[in-house]
């Protein structure tokens, strides 16, 4: 492949997906059918906590993340596992149709589960719209503006002698002076090739 760089020009947005028991960043998600109540598309890694809850529950709601968006949302939900911490503890949420939903969001869409596809590393979950609402009429923040400016959002602080190694797809830091052999970043799966020292 030439340069898969050219996948990030793909209109994507960010998003906080969250379904009973958890939920994490997402910013591959697609309308795929128009109509009163259309068909939202949402990828979800197989390693995820999500992914194990999205395949028990019903129900999952997508909150719309906005150019101002407090950035600790972002590094909670999407450099962090329900597994190790209580992302909801210190994040503002509504409680919509049984599901949490981000407050700092430009709005959610309330979606129930109507198929799923498995492929070798995702879950294509998709959902029908049964409600949705409009919190703030503001830009939405795209994936790829997150991708250009994540240096910034995600601001790492390391202690004194410890070197910082933060992921070039998605953000995530590993503090220490030598990545592990054969290091895989827990949160997007690429390996140590990818992570660049602070
Ligand atoms: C900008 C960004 C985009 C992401 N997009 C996706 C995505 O589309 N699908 C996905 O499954 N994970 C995505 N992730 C990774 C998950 O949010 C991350 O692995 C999270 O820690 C999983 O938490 P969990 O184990 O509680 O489910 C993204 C992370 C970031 C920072």
């Amino acid at each position: 492949m030439k340069n898969k760089k050219i996948t990030r020009k793909i209109t994507q947005g960010m998003y906080v997906l969250t379904t009973d028991g958890g939920g994490c960043i997402v910013d591959a998600v697609s309308q795929v059918s128009a109509g009163d109540n259309p068909l939202i598309a949402v990828a979800v890694m197989k390693n995820n906590y999500t992914n194990e809850l999205m395949h028990k529950n019903n129900t999952f709601a997508l909150s719309i993340l906005g150019m101002d968006v407090n950035p600790n949302i972002i590094k909670t939900f999407g450099l962090n596992s329900m597994r190790d911490i209580d992302k909801f503890e210190n994040i503002n949420t509504n409680d919509i149709e049984n599901l949490k939903v981000i407050e700092d969001s430009l709005g959610y869409m309330i979606c129930e589960k109507v198929d799923s596809i498995e492929n070798e590393t995702h879950t294509l979950f998709i959902g029908k719209l049964i409600e949705a609402d409009v919190y703030k009429d503001d830009q939405a923040m795209s994936y790829s503006y997150y991708q250009e400016h994540k240096d910034e959002l995600i601001k790492v602080k390391t202690e004194k002698g410890e070197n910082a190694w933060v992921c070039t797809i998605c953000g995530y830091v590993y503090y220490g002076d030598t990545l592990p052999d054969n290091f895989k970043c827990p949160a997007c799966g690429v390996g140590s090739e990818l992570f660049k020292k602070q």
